[in-house]
């Protein structure tokens, strides 16, 4: 059950990678199609090819990744302004996979979280840290010095426009979860960091948990104080699986 001190609404995001195909899709369709009268957000962002798939009229729809061109001779890339014709309204960016695979610097985050913010779509941004960060016990400056690049990229009057994503890279893909302390902890550094910049904006920002979020921990993960929902892989393939997820959301 997600706290109820708050008045942020909660949100699960479903980040499908490069994995799923149709018949996911119309799987995925049907069961969430019934969760769209709930109080929370839930959002899909399949790989871009499946988007039209999508009945967008009983779900919200996100990509996985922008260039920070809206246009031109870049092959393979995909623009904000093309998410948002295909009725996207969400759009990741700074993933750790998009990061390390495709050497992402906190600077092109930025860049991408404001073209997001242009073309009128909310970027989630992905924030977290290696596992020798955290064994370092440098986990806050690494996540500040992520944080502040965007705030720095967006300005400070657009921050209550984005959800953070906390993904501690360790915990990514590998079935071990953070702790809902350790979880806790990071979110409410998090959200006092962003309280410096804006502290409106910090009381009303959405900050999602990412990393092994499964049926089972989702539950106390999302009942932290500062944990408003989750950015959901592995377990967003599965339909029960993240009807659950959404379910200890609401
Ligand atoms: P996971 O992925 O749930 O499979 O750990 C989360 C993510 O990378 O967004």
């Amino acid at each position: 059950m997600a706290n109820t001190m708050n008045n942020r609404r909660p949100m699960v995001a479903g980040n499908w990678k490069m994995n799923g195909n149709l018949d996911l899709v119309n799987k995925m369709q049907d069961g969430i199609g019934n969760l769209a009268k709930q109080d929370l957000d839930v959002v899909i962002c399949p790989p871009s090819v499946y988007l039209q798939a999508f009945d967008k009229q009983s779900l919200l729809l996100g990509g996985q990744d922008i260039s920070e061109y809206n246009e031109g001779a870049h092959t393979g890339d995909i623009s904000a302004r093309m998410l948002k014709e295909l009725g996207c309204r969400f759009v990741i960016v700074g993933h750790s996979e998009r990061r390390s695979d495709h050497h992402e610097s906190n600077e092109l985050v930025a860049v991408k979280a404001r073209v997001a913010l242009e073309q009128g779509l909310t970027p989630i941004v992905c924030v977290g840290e290696p596992l020798s960060v955290r064994e370092a016990g440098q986990v806050f400056d690494y996540v500040a010095a992520q944080l502040d690049a965007v705030i720095q990229g967006v300005g400070s009057t657009q921050i209550s426009q984005l959800v953070i994503a906390y993904e501690p890279i360790w915990a990514i893909g590998t079935g071990k979860s953070a702790s809902p302390e350790q979880a806790q902890d990071v979110h409410h550094f998090i959200r006092k960091h962003i309280a410096k910049a804006d502290e409106a904006a910090a009381s009303g920002i959405r900050i999602l948990y990412g990393g092994s979020v499964n049926a089972a921990n989702a539950g106390a993960l999302f009942a932290q104080a500062d944990v408003d929902g989750g950015l959901v892989g592995g377990a967003s393939l599965k339909k029960d699986e993240f009807l659950a997820i959404c379910q200890a959301a609401n």
